[in-house]
């Protein structure tokens, strides 16, 4: 664990998850402060940021301290601004993006190394945010299930989350591609992924992306992947971060999966997203 001098680093579980203090994350950061931030991603997977005051010109510029800003596909609905999303959920939605377990985006070549989201508007309560390590989902199987699954490759897609056939966007406020031209993403990634900075093994399945286990019959496949995302989010292995307006979390998608709890059904909750290329 990294001695830090420019920023204070609260863990809010035993799992993952640190909170961050005593920066302003809209400032021209010092290399001193930002190497310290990413010091304290690689050490908790997930960090937070309270009463922060970011907008959006502002928030891309801390996102490219970290690498370049990830163009999201499916959200590619004709606005200016293709570097952000905006997730919105409004009363009467009955669903809301990553509602399930999932790291992000994991269908491309190279999904995105990161996520900084930013709560513009929140709830009083409710619509917390859930995460999981994947480091300790894979340290805690057996040896002998860590010595079938390494080596085998999975496929990921978004087949279920966007396009016409997944019918998400009669669901809820935050609209995704749904026209004929759209196609499936599809790619495979090692079910034991070795993290690039850390060198730690992790999982790397996860339940709205991966469809199957490559080279495997269904009837193969399918409860192995059951048994997996039973595993991976047990609640040993998570934290769950309450939002206020101003919060920030920024997570390692390399090595984490989240979850947007949808249980304030009456609620509005307005989040501004940036995601950091793999
Ligand atoms: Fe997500």
């Amino acid at each position: 664990m990294t001695a830090y001098t420019r920023i204070t680093v609260a863990p809010i579980s035993g799992a993952l998850g640190a909170e961050i203090s005593g920066v302003s994350v809209a400032d021209e950061l010092d290399a001193e402060t930002i190497g310290e931030i990413r010091a304290a991603l690689l050490d908790h997977l997930v960090i937070f940021f309270r009463d922060q005051d970011l907008p959006v010109d502002r928030h891309k510029a801390f996102t490219r301290r970290f690498g370049d800003i990830f163009i999201h596909p499916n959200y590619q609905l004709g606005q200016e601004d293709k570097e952000t999303v905006y997730l919105l959920r409004r009363p009467g939605d009955t669903s809301v993006a990553g509602e399930n377990w999932h790291a992000d985006t994991t269908m491309m070549e190279t999904p995105p190394m990161g996520a900084i989201l930013y709560a513009l508007e929140t709830p009083e309560f409710g619509g917390d945010t859930l995460f999981a390590n994947q480091y300790r989902a894979y340290d805690a199987l057996s040896d002998a299930m860590k010595a079938m699954l390494d080596g085998v490759q999975a496929a990921h897609s978004d087949i279920r989350i966007a396009g016409p056939q997944s019918g998400v966007n009669a669901k809820r406020s935050s609209q995704v591609r749904a026209d004929a031209d759209w196609r499936p993403t599809v790619n495979t990634h090692p079910v034991v992924q070795i993290h690039p900075e850390s060198g730690r093994k992790g999982l790397f399945v996860n339940p709205i992306y991966t469809t199957h286990l490559d080279g495997m019959s269904d009837a193969e496949s399918t409860p192995i992947l059951d048994f997996l995302y039973r595993h991976q989010c047990r609640p040993e292995f998570t934290c769950r971060f309450r939002w206020k307006q101003g919060s920030i979390a920024f997570w390692d998608n390399r090595c984490t999966l989240h979850l947007a709890i949808h249980d304030n059904h009456d609620c509005v909750r307005h989040m501004q997203r940036t995601q950091i290329a793999g």
